[in-house]
């Protein structure tokens, strides 16, 4: 396995291929949702401004990425913009708007080598054009990809999400499109944003914080959670493994027994 070869030449050390054979031999989340949390005190215990924190989480999210797909996720979904942090200084807003496009200028040809699939959930309209264009060109790019999903939580609010369903809904019973009794949670599911994505088996938030932040309210229900206290930019591939292997040991009952 190629990640494997690169591993080993690189550190020397089997430590991270030990981790990867160690969850491979259980089944690995199909999804797994990220809250990448801390790129602000990241830097800030750097002395560095708050940017540097984020290009430095972009980092990050490439090695995550690969090894997300190497190890046979099917989906990996990351909140790269709230609808809430439009409220951040201008030239942070500027900067996370302009990093979609150095994340896909520099790696879409590595997520295509990857079969890797890009799509975004998230009120696009809002989105500058610039960021708008380079991960619609990303999402054209891979469309035929069959590998793994990476999802850009990009302008994303879960509840704004449900409401935008629940109009939606409204409207379709309202045309006769679909009648009031159809209405359980598997057609609900289907207005939201992840229409066709598996809900997440696992969610990791770094950076010590023990919330949700908007995030993914509906599709979390029987999620597991994982947190760390690391920070984003700091978060290895260790770090995902040592969340696997944790999940690996759950026992999930959905309310049952
Ligand atoms: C939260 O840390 C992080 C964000 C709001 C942005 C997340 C973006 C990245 C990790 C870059 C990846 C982007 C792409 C397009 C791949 P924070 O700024 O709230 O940190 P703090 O809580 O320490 O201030």
């Amino acid at each position: 396995m190629e990640i494997l070869k690169r591993w080993k030449n690189k550190s020397g050390s089997n430590n991270v291929t030990d981790k990867i054979n160690e969850a491979k031999r259980n089944p690995i989340p199909e999804h797994i949702a990220i809250i990448m949390d801390g790129n602000g005190r990241w830097a800030k215990k750097r002395s560095l401004p708050r940017i540097a924190g984020h290009h430095e989480g972009m980092k990050v999210v490439k090695k995550i990425t690969k090894l997300a797909s190497q190890l046979g996720v099917k989906t990996l979904t990351v909140y790269a913009f709230s609808t809430e942090n439009w409220k951040r200084p201008q030239t942070e807003v500027e900067f996370l708007m302009k990093l979609p496009q150095e994340f896909l200028g520099t790696f879409l040809p590595e997520l295509i080598e990857e079969n890797v699939k890009v799509q975004m959930m998230g009120e696009k309209e809002a989105l500058p054009q610039h960021t708008l264009n380079s991960v619609e060109k990303a999402i054209t790019e891979t469309s035929q990809n069959t590998g793994m999903i990476l999802n850009f939580a990009l302008n994303y609010g879960s509840r704004a999400e449900i409401l935008h369903a629940m109009k939606k809904v409204l409207i379709d019973a309202k045309s006769g499109i679909i009648d009031e009794n159809q209405v359980n949670e598997e057609l609900f599911s289907s207005y939201l944003m992840t229409d066709g994505l598996k809900d997440p088996d696992l969610l990791i938030r770094t950076s010590g914080e023990i919330r949700l932040s908007n995030f993914m309210l509906w599709q979390l229900a029987y999620t597991e959670f994982w947190f760390t206290d690391v920070y984003w930019p700091d978060f290895s591939e260790e770090h995902l493994l040592e969340a696997i292997t944790d999940f690996q040991k759950r026992s999930r009952r959905y309310g049952g027994v």
